[in-house]
């Protein structure tokens, strides 16, 4: 069993939570995820690692309440346990390969939106300890949504923020705050986008006009994560890959956005039959 150490609400409908895994600690790289089972007879429910530690032996999940079963995982408290934590899976992000001087030598902007805070930060976290320079773009509904926010700015990056209804940061979207960067005169070498995939998909077209590498995270259309259901199929170039097994991270200048917006799009109806089926 695999027990919540802490629980912290991180904003409406978003948790947080610390659970004791060390082996899953011990092995877990920025970008990769795990799969949680609530008890035997329940769903599988990819999440992107947030954090890990060693020295507590703890794995940081952090999810949004969309469907039964995370609603469910939410009345989870400190000392309940999981019967499953399997992990780390999927493939590392891909500069934890690469020389630590080179990437000294660059710069990263990484743009998160919502919930897509909680994988950039051991990303961000993994790159400023290593002396590599990271700003984020932090994108959300409302000031009540923007999550991580004094956490990414404790780990040393410069913070944008931008709000759908001007709560807090600026009013506009994501993509607006990296163009202005852009053409204000900042040097980017790699631009890292997670979030919603409407949101990858814009920031990946803005830079392309402007060729800058970028790399996006397709964990949302995760299902199973086992490459066994078939749900994350994506289209990258002229290759069908799969985003549990070869993923969740890709050339966002790839990625066939529109047809893993409609995939998404079919599994959310699903969903949201459960959730309902489930409140009955
Ligand atoms: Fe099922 Fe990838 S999530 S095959």
């Amino acid at each position: 069993m695999f027990t919540i150490v802490e629980k912290r609400k991180l904003a409406a409908q978003i948790y947080l939570m610390d659970v004791k895994a060390s082996r899953v600690a011990k092995a877990a790289r920025p970008g990769q995820f795990v799969i949680v089972k609530m008890n035997d007879k329940g769903e599988r429910i990819p999440l992107t690692i947030c954090d890990y530690s060693t020295e507590r032996e703890t794995v940081t999940i952090v999810f949004q309440t969309l469907g039964h079963s995370t609603t469910e995982m939410a009345n989870y408290n400190a000392g309940d346990s999981f019967s499953d934590f399997a992990g780390p899976l999927g493939k590392a992000s891909e500069f934890v390969f690469d020389d630590i001087e080179a990437l000294q030598k660059q710069r990263f902007v990484f743009v998160a939106g919502g919930v897509g805070a909680a994988p950039v930060y051991p990303q961000v976290k993994w790159l400023q300890q290593r002396g590599v320079q990271v700003d984020v773009i932090l994108g959300a509904r409302a000031k009540d949504f923007v999550i991580l926010e004094a956490e990414m700015q404790a780990l040393g990056a410069t913070v944008y923020v931008t709000t759908d209804d001007g709560s807090h940061g600026r009013k506009g979207l994501v993509t607006d705050v990296l163009k202005e960067l852009i053409d204000g005169g900042t040097r980017y070498d790699q631009v890292i986008a997670i979030g919603p995939m409407i949101m990858m998909k814009f920031v990946a077209k803005l830079t392309k006009i402007y060729n800058i590498k970028t790399t996006i995270s397709l964990n949302p259309i995760m299902v199973d994560g086992t490459g066994m259901c078939g749900a994350c199929r994506v289209t990258i170039g002229d290759e069908t890959k799969f985003a549990c097994v070869d993923g969740p991270e890709f050339d966002g200048h790839l990625v066939d956005f529109d047809e893993a917006i409609r995939r998404q799009a079919m599994y959310k109806t699903e969903e949201g039959r459960c959730l309902l089926a489930a409140e009955k």
